[in-house]
């Protein structure tokens, strides 16, 4: 067996899974897979961005998946006004000492929820993002690492609403996966009235800081056949050879569709990775790294739908034994 995971630590990451979708769904209702899809993000070392229009359960969702995890936790309201010390931090005049001390900004934390993350400007935006691509920060001068684990769960309203600001496309693959929150079908919604009024049993933490650090190492365990290696990047080749796309996905973006694809394979009890797990990931990694021409962006075409297309017509080769 190429894989060094045994059969008790897959079975140990299977209860953790499970026990966190359950908790996640006191809260949330909703599919688990966009649950499942934030923790491949915290088991691969990703951030997470979420979209959807307001009031689709974003805010609840992210809030509770971080009480799951029993680690440092900040939430970040992204207000117009917010500057980028307030992400970061600053040096402030300690009268005792005369000195100036740092005082550290919500990014030092393991758990950060960014809310409506497109509502600060850009320069306030680029200061997480930039935290997030390097696991440190510089300020004035002085670097410091982040926490670890450090996941970023970040929302926002589609760009197009007033009063936001888009965030920096080329920064936008900081984050290893984008959701896309629709509203709820009718049975959840439905649910979610008759149950409105019952306040819902206390989201449970499930696993600390250790045990995630642990979760993430397995992750680089799950083997990968060289076939799906092969697949990964005929799906990435497709996007930049494609006529209405402006820019494809980046050697970044293969990087970040492998290590999804193992966090995921782990996820579901597996130490091996399948091709249903790059086809379930590909639209959530890939589509928000892809930039379509100006005319195709006129025609609504999205990267969404490159992804689509990649999906139908790369096949995979199945393996000759
Ligand atoms: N699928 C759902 N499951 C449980 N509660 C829901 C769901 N959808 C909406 N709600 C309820 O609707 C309200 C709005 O949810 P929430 O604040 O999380 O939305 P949001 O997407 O963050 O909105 P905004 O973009 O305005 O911040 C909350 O009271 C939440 O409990
Ligand atoms: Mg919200």
């Amino acid at each position: 067996m190429p894989s060094t995971i045994t059969p008790e630590q897959l079975a140990s990451v299977g209860t953790i899974g499970r026990t966190i979708l359950d908790e996640v769904g006191k809260a949330f209702i909703g599919p688990p897979t966009v649950t499942e899809a934030i923790l491949t993000a915290l088991v691969a070392r990703g951030h997470v961005l979420i979209e959807g229009n307001p009031g689709v359960a974003k805010t609840t969702l992210v809030k509770a998946f971080a009480q799951t995890l029993s680690m440092n936790f900040r939430r970040v309201q992204f207000t117009p006004d917010l500057l980028p010390s307030d992400i970061t931090g600053t040096y402030i005049l300690d009268m005792r000492t005369n000195t100036f001390v740092l005082r550290e900004g919500p990014v030092f934390t393991n758990v950060l929820l960014g809310d409506e993350i497109n509502r600060a400007p850009a320069k306030t935006q680029s200061a997480l993002l930039e935290a997030m691509q390097e696991q440190q920060v510089t300020i004035e001068g002085e670097t410091k690492a982040l926490g670890s684990p450090f996941i970023v769960l970040a929302t926002q309203n589609p760009i197009e609403q007033e009063g936001t600001y888009p965030l920096p496309e080329a920064q936008v693959d900081r984050f290893l996966i984008k959701l896309r929150m629709t509203y709820p079908d009718l049975a959840d919604e439905k649910r979610m009235l008759q149950t409105y009024d019952k306040p819902p049993p206390p989201v449970r933490a499930v696993v600390g800081p250790g045990e995630v650090l642990k979760l993430q190492a397995l992750a680089q365990e799950v083997f990968v056949a060289e076939e799906l290696l092969d697949y990964v990047l005929a799906l990435t080749q497709f996007t930049r050879s494609h006529g209405r796309v402006y820019l494809g996905a980046s050697p970044r973006a293969t990087l970040a569709l492998l290590h999804a694809c193992k966090a995921l394979a782990l996820l579901r009890g597996r130490d091996y990775a399948l091709p249903d797990d790059i086809r379930q990931l590909a639209p959530l990694v890939l589509a928000h790294r892809i930039l379509m021409t100006p005319d195709a962006e006129l025609e609504g075409g999205t990267g969404a739908a490159v992804v689509t297309e990649a999906l139908a017509k790369v096949g995979y080769k199945t393996p000759r034994r």
